[in-house]
C-alpha cells in the first residue's frame, strides 16, 4: 500500500502555509493595482483543448499531461497550464462582448505536469498568472512584464533579469522556419528522434530541445530577429520602448523559445541570477498569443500574459534569504481550572471570537501550570485566567504576557477591555 504523497507533490503545512498566503494577498493586491479581476476556471478541461492551444508537438501535449478517460467516455485532462482554460471561458462566456477592453484576468491556482521532478520542478505545482485579452496595444505587452517583475521586487528580490525575445507575426516565423529547416536539414542524422520530427512538424521547437542543445548546428541556427518584417520589427520596437519608459531593463536573447506553440511576437521569461536558487533558473515565462481566441472559436481577438509557479518564488526568496513578515501570535488565551471554570472559559472563549479577537483554549485536560506554558508557546499577548476565587465575584484576570501587568475585571467587560487593548496596538 502506498500511503505517500504521489512524487512530484507536496503537503504545504502549518508554519509554510502562513507563507503562501502572504505571498498570494500580495499577487492580488498587484493586480488590483494594474486592474486584472480574478478568473477560476475548471481543473479539468477536454483535452482537445490543450491538444489545440498549448500543440500537439510540444512536450506539454507530447509527454506530461495527466490525461484519462472518464466514466462518460470523454478524454479529460488535469490542466498543465492556465491559458488555454482562461481562452476558452473568453470564448464561451462571451467576454469579448463587454464593453471594456482588454478583458484583463488573473488566477492562481494548482497545474499538473508529468514532469521529472526536481528542485523547482514539481508535478502539482500552483501558478499565479494574467492574460490580457482584446488589445493589440504593444503598452499591454510592456505592463504584463512590468506586473511580472513587480511581483517579484515587490517581495524583495533583486537578483532578476527579464530576458525578451520577438517571435514576429506569422510571415516572420513561416520564413524563418523555412530558414531552420535549411540550416539544420544537413545535420539532420545527427539530431535526436524527436527533432528529425519537429525539424517536419515544428522546426522552432528543435532550439527548445533538452538533448541537442549543445550540438553545434545550434548556436549558428538563423535567429528569427534577422527574419522580422516591418510590421513584426516595429512591434518589437515599441514594446522595448515602453520598457524603457519605465525604466525596466532587459536582454535581448533570440533563442528564447518558449515551450508552448500558441506565441508570436513578445516572448519573455524572468530568470533568477541568485546564488543558491539551483539548476532551473526560469522564474516564470509569458508572451502574445494573438490567434489563439480563433483557435478555440473565438472572433479574432489579440492576447498577451504570463505565468509564474509560486514554488520558484518561494525558493527564489530563500535563495535571496528573504524574510516574510509573517506573524506567528495569538491574541488571547483563556485558562480555566475546575467544572465551573471551563463552562465558562467555553462562554467567554466564544464570546471573544465573536468580536474578532483570535482566542484558544486548552483542551487536553492541563493544569494551571501546563495551560500558561501552551499560552506561552503560542505566543499568546493576553491569558485570561479564569480561577475560583475570581469565579466566585464573577470576574476573570486579564494578563498582558509582555508588560506582566494584569487586572481583574467583571467577566461582562472582559471582551470589551482585551478588543480597546488589541485595538490600541494596531
Ligand atoms: P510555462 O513557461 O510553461 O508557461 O510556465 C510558466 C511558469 O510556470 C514557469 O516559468 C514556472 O515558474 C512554472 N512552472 C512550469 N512548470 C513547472 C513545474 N513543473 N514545476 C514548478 N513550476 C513550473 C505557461 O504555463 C504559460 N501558460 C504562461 C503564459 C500565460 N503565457 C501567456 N500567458
Amino acid at each position: 500500500m502506498n500511503m505517500r504523497a504521489p512524487r512530484g507533490t507536496q503537503d504545504i503545512l502549518p508554519g509554510i502555509s502562513e507563507k503562501w498566503q502572504y505571498v498570494e494577498q500580495k499577487l492580488i493586491e498587484l493586480s488590483r493595482c494594474y486592474n486584472y479581476k480574478e478568473i477560476r476556471t475548471p481543473i479539468f478541461e477536454h483535452t482537445e483543448l490543450f491538444q489545440r492551444s498549448v500543440g500537439d508537438s510540444t512536450d506539454i501535449v507530447q509527454k506530461e499531461m495527466y490525461t484519462f478517460t472518464d466514466r462518460g467516455d470523454r478524454s479529460i485532462t488535469l490542466r498543465p497550464e492556465g491559458t488555454a482554460s482562461v481562452v476558452r471561458s473568453f470564448v464561451q462566456n462571451k467576454l469579448f462582448g463587454q464593453p471594456s477592453q482588454p478583458t484583463k484576468l488573473f488566477y492562481i491556482g494548482p497545474m499538473f505536469r508529468y514532469e521529472r521532478p526536481q528542485q523547482g520542478r514539481m508535478r502539482q505545482f500552483v501558478q499565479f498568472g494574467v492574460e490580457a485579452l482584446g488589445s493589440n496595444d504593444p503598452a499591454v505587452d510592456a505592463e504584463v512584464m512590468a506586473l511580472a517583475m513587480n511581483a517579484y521586487r515587490g517581495l524583495g528580490l533583486t537578483s532578476l533579469k527579464l530576458v525578451l525575445n520577438s517571435l514576429g507575426d506569422r510571415e516572420s516565423r513561416e520564413a524563418h522556419k523555412n530558414a531552420l529547416v535549411e540550416h539544420f536539414n544537413p545535420y539532420k542524422n545527427e539530431l535526436c528522434s524527436d527533432c528529425q520530427l519537429r525539424l517536419e512538424q515544428n522546426p522552432l521547437r528543435v532550439l527548445d530541445c533538452k538533448k541537442d542543445k549543445d550540438h553545434p548546428a545550434m548556436e549558428s541556427a538563423p535567429s528569427i530577429l534577422d527574419y522580422l518584417n516591418d510590421e513584426s520589427g516595429k512591434y518589437f520596437e515599441d514594446v522595448q520602448k515602453h520598457l524603457q519608459a519605465m525604466d525596466i531593463d532587459y536582454v535581448i536573447d533570440a533563442n528564447l523559445v518558449r515551450g508552448l506553440d500558441y506565441y508570436n511576437h513578445t516572448a519573455f521569461e524572468i530568470m533568477s541570477d541568485a546564488e543558491g536558487f539551483g539548476a532551473i533558473t526560469t522564474l516564470s515565462g509569458g508572451g502574445r498569443y494573438n490567434g489563439l481566441v480563433e483557435e478555440v472559436g473565438g472572433p479574432e481577438t489579440s492576447g498577451i500574459g504570463f505565468a509564474m509557479s509560486l514554488e520558484r518564488l518561494l525558493m527564489a526568496l530563500e535563495a535571496e534569504g528573504i524574510e516574510l513578515p509573517i506573524e506567528d501570535s495569538l491574541d488571547c488565551y483563556v485558562v480555566a481550572l475546575g467544572e465551573k471554570a471551563e463552562q465558562e472559559a467555553v462562554r467567554l472563549t466564544y464570546n471573544l471570537r465573536n468580536a474578532g479577537i483570535q482566542t484558544d483554549k486548552d483542551y487536553t485536560g492541563k493544569k494551571m501550570k501546563g495551560q500558561f506554558k501552551a499560552a506561552d508557546r503560542l505566543n499568546a499577548e493576553y491569558v485570561i485566567v479564569l480561577g475560583e476565587r475570581e469565579l466566585e465575584q464573577n470576574a476573570a484576570t486579564v494578563k498582558n504576557m509582555a508588560s506582566g501587568d494584569q487586572i481583574e475585571l467583571p467577566l461582562e467587560e472582559i471582551t470589551k477591555y482585551v478588543k480597546q487593548e488589541l485595538g490600541g496596538r494596531e
